[in-house]
């Protein structure tokens, strides 16, 4: 039978982990057996009580957890005393930044693990249910208009008092993915008066479908800035002036700016100069969720609050789905769970079939190498 092993995650703030009890369940139900360092759960709210009573065994110490195990299960890369505590050939299974933290990349080759980036599933129908960037993008963008939300001394929604009239808050969503859609969602939610802009034309009437308005400029290269994949490309320069040149307008009447835009293995574009921020009112807030990848906003910085001259917050806060961790968590370990269905031949015998699509677009090491064509060379 296929161990499965989850350890605590040692990175500083991270506060996720990579199964829940009603995981642990069904994974053994599905013919794995699972072990569970003790305190795993804490942060998350899931207690080790709750991981035994679903059917784990509890572990001292990553060590002991790891020792054994065919597979195993993180939110972010091992930590190096993990890396080194792994059985040879053992599959990883985690959020492993790789196009950032190619240490960590060669240290799993290095120590012969089948290590899978949970970044690179591909967008395809039936890996929907493993899809880890939706699941926690998803969340982050909700989380990132509560945390605006509460750096703002103002209110979100239009408010009719015998005082007099409190005005709605202005948002604006600049990157509209997973993330962004769903903070324009829950920026509605409550109350705000939401624009929003995108590269990719789709987006359009996405924003459009939730009640937003779509701020871009819609020329040629606009209209084919989408890959086959779904993803942004890099646009030209001469389209990001232009871009600028039209949000710069719109930026400075903002009271809430929220920036999600991403491009796959390239450094976070920068949306927000210094000037667009100089230009906005006092009191006003941005959250720049691409911190981690550089940050879309100059003067944003990383897990800092930084207030600019002209009284303007920017919030640089990394891992915004770990504000959130139960829910972040118990998404992730479905994600990994419907994952582990994979690594089972039909006969539930632990034996993946590397040749599978999905495998093979999320492996990146196996036997001593970096495997993955983007992480090579
Ligand atoms: P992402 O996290 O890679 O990027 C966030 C957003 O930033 C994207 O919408 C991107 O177009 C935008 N962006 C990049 N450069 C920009 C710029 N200069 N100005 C303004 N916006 C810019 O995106 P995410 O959330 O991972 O989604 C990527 C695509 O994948 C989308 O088409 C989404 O609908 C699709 N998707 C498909 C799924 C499926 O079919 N299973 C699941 C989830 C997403």
């Amino acid at each position: 039978m296929a161990l499965i092993a989850v350890t605590k995650e040692r990175r500083a703030g991270e506060t996720r982990v990579a199964a829940v009890p009603e995981t642990v369940k069904k994974l053994i139900a599905a013919g794995f057996s699972v072990t569970v360092e003790a305190g795993a759960g804490t942060a998350a709210a899931y207690p080790d009580a709750d991981y035994k009573a679903a059917g784990a065994t509890i572990a001292k110490t990553a060590k002991d957890a790891l020792a054994k195990a065919d597979i195993v299960f993180h939110v972010r890369a091992p930590a190096d005393a993990e890396i080194a505590a792994l059985k040879k050939g053992a599959v990883v299974a985690a959020l492993l930044n790789p196009y950032q933290d190619k240490a960590v990349v060669a240290a799993l080759a290095k120590a012969g693990a089948s290590a899978f980036a949970m970044e690179f599933i591909p967008r395809i129908t039936r890996a929907q249910v493993m899809d880890a960037l939706s699941s926690q993008a998803n969340l982050a963008g909700y989380r990132a208009v509560i945390e605006a939300a509460e750096a703002y001394g103002k209110a979100m929604p239009m408010m009719m008092t015998a005082a007099g009239t409190v005005a709605a808050a202005k948002v604006f969503v600049m990157g509209v993915g997973v993330a962004g859609l769903q903070a324009i969602a829950t920026a509605r939610r409550l109350g705000a008066v939401v624009t929003a802009t995108d590269v990719r034309p789709a987006t359009k009437e996405q924003v459009e479908s939730l009640g937003a308005k779509f701020v871009a400029v819609e020329d040629e290269e606009f209209k084919a800035a989408e890959t086959a994949a779904g993803y942004a490309k890099q646009m030209s320069k001469e389209y990001q002036a232009k871009q600028a040149e039209l949000v710069s307008g719109h930026i400075s009447k903002q009271d809430i700016v929220i920036t999600t835009a991403l491009i796959p293995g390239r450094p976070a574009p920068k949306l927000v100069s210094a000037a667009q921020v100089a230009s906005m009112k006092p009191g006003s807030v941005i959250v720049d969720l691409a911190i981690e990848q550089g940050g879309n906003v100059v003067g944003a910085k990383l897990g800092e609050a930084a207030v600019t001259k002209n009284g303007v917050t920017i919030l640089g806060i990394p891992n915004l789905p770990g504000r959130i961790a139960t829910d972040a968590s118990n998404l992730y370990a479905r994600n990994l769970m419907a994952f582990a269905t994979l690594l089972l031949d039909k006969d539930g015998k632990f034996a993946p079939d590397y040749e599978d699509e999905i495998l093979k677009a999320a492996l990146v090491t196996q036997g001593g190498k970096v495997v993955h064509p983007a992480l090579k060379g």
